[in-house]
């Protein structure tokens, strides 16, 4: 069985942020193609600042672990800086943990980018227009 750092270990035990938000302004959802498991992260936009970010997993403890830890990181940041701690993040926890774990601990930051994605088409109108324009 693989050995996990104190720190993960602790938000896997612990995990903050877990639930759904009433109202997001960004969803992402991704599978982990290895396993079968979902991850879905919501967060709440102002002033293109992460107020709030949750999520809902189906994952394995590595998975809750890394999506705790990243909800916290992330609350307060502007969304580019956001998508960087979301980097730096996996980086710091993939380079303490076991190769086949990678897709584990890769749905948390997929599910973050979506969320984003999801977040800046809204303010693009995209989903208003109904997808996006064909050009002639
Ligand atoms: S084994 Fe499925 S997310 Fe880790």
């Amino acid at each position: 069985m693989a050995k996990y750092p104190k720190f993960l270990m602790e938000h896997f035990q612990n995990p903050r942020n877990v639930g759904e938000i009433s109202d997001p302004d960004g969803v992402g959802t991704v599978g982990n193609a290895s396993c079968g498991d979902i991850m879905q992260m919501y967060i709440k936009v102002n002033a293109n600042r992460i107020i709030e970010a949750t999520f809902k997993t189906f994952g394995c403890g590595a998975a809750i672990a890394t999506s705790s830890i990243l909800t916290e990181r992330i609350k307060g940041a502007a969304l580019d800086e956001a998508l960087k701690i979301s980097e730096e993040t996996a980086k710091e926890i993939l380079s303490q943990l076991p190769k086949e774990k990678t897709p584990c601990f890769t749905l948390a930051t997929d599910a973050l980018k979506l969320a984003i994605e999801e977040y800046r088409c809204k303010q693009e109108g995209v989903h208003e227009k109904g997808g996006f324009d064909m050009k002639d």
